[in-house]
């Protein structure tokens, strides 16, 4: 199947009561992993690229590994460009044959985030390419965007609709309390998400699908491993995984993970070093990590966002 746009996976999402992963992608065992567990699950999938994510395996690349796994699938498949940072950012991988893209504009002001995703929206739209605008800041280290937790806000559920339809955007990140990265809440400090304000946004946009960034759950087993073998990983912890399988049944149609991939890797790689410290051929430790994301996303499929045997 070729790739397709978000839009009927978030009709059918927003419907049924459940998610779309976005996995984020800077390699071929991550593609392959995530792809494979979709296949098997019959799950659709969003494979998202940062800015990050481009210029570490080289725009080219990136691209033909992701036509590379659709070809081997028959599932829907999006490819996705995470926080484009600019109108050019989001030109050149319209350009380079992405159905979808992220306009970040939300540290901006209200006005300004509204002028620069519109024009995004004009160019995408034209070329038959949707478009995630996002409205409130997450706290986190993404790319070029490092924002403290003092500075992060809250979506205003009161901008919701004036932003919608004066951008013509297709979906909205909002801001609930997640955030990026694999060190979400204090040691202590008990996680929470802003469920009142996701309800609002439903009311007042109903039907419009509302996406989650900085929704990893940072899984303990797997940072115990981390620990165990070397690494130093205190504190990590992500967004309880019943909280995003309830946002899912909301109005949230598509979950950003990234760092639970990163943590899968990292915890097989050095589980697999510790245990055969005479390996070097790097297809038996890539493959272990190949594996432990294509187990991660089985997981997140089935047990959190509820999008097997939807493809
Ligand atoms: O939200 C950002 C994603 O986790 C991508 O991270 O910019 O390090 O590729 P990155
Ligand atoms: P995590 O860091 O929680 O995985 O968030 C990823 C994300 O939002 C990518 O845009
Ligand atoms: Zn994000």
């Amino acid at each position: 199947m070729p790739l397709v746009t978000s839009t009927e996976m978030f009709k059918k999402a927003y419907k049924g009561g459940y998610a779309v992963g976005a996995f984020n992608v800077n390699n071929m065992e991550t593609i392959q992993g995530i792809v494979e567990a979709g296949q098997e699950c019959k799950s659709p999938l969003i494979l998202q690229v940062s800015a990050g994510a481009r210029k570490y395996a080289n725009p080219v690349y990136l691209k033909h590994l992701i036509e590379a796994a659709v070809a081997t699938t028959d599932i829907p498949i999006v490819m996705h460009l995470d926080h484009g940072a600019d109108f050019e950012a989001c030109k050149s991988a319209i350009d380079d044959g992405f159905t979808s893209v992220m306009i970040d504009a939300s540290h901006h002001a209200f006005a300004e985030n509204i002028e620069i995703t519109k024009k995004v929206v004009a160019y995408a739209h034209d070329r038959g390419v949707v478009v995630e605008a996002e409205l409130g800041q997450l706290a986190g280290i993404e790319d070029a965007v490092n924002v403290k937790a003092e500075d992060a806000c809250f979506t205003h559920p009161d901008e919701v609709c004036e932003f919608t339809e004066k951008t013509g955007c297709d979906s909205l990140a909002i801001a609930i309390g997640t955030s990026h990265g694999a060190y979400k809440f204090k040691p202590g400090q008990k996680p929470q998400l802003r469920f009142d304000i996701l309800e609002e946004v439903g009311k007042r946009l109903p039907g419009f699908p509302i996406v989650l960034h900085g929704a990893s759950s940072v899984p303990q087993d797997k940072v115990a491993i981390i620990n165990q073998f070397g690494g130093k990983m205190p504190d990590a912890i992500g967004i309880p995984e019943e909280m995003l399988r309830k946002a899912a049944t909301m109005a949230v149609c598509k979950i950003n993970i990234d760092s639970d991939l990163r943590v899968a890797c990292t915890a097989a790689i050095r589980k697999h070093f510790a245990e055969h410290p005479d390996h070097f051929d790097p297809r038996q430790y890539l493959g272990d990590a190949r594996a432990a994301v294509k187990e991660l996303v089985k997981h997140k499929i089935v047990d959190v966002l509820g999008s097997d045997n939807k493809a």
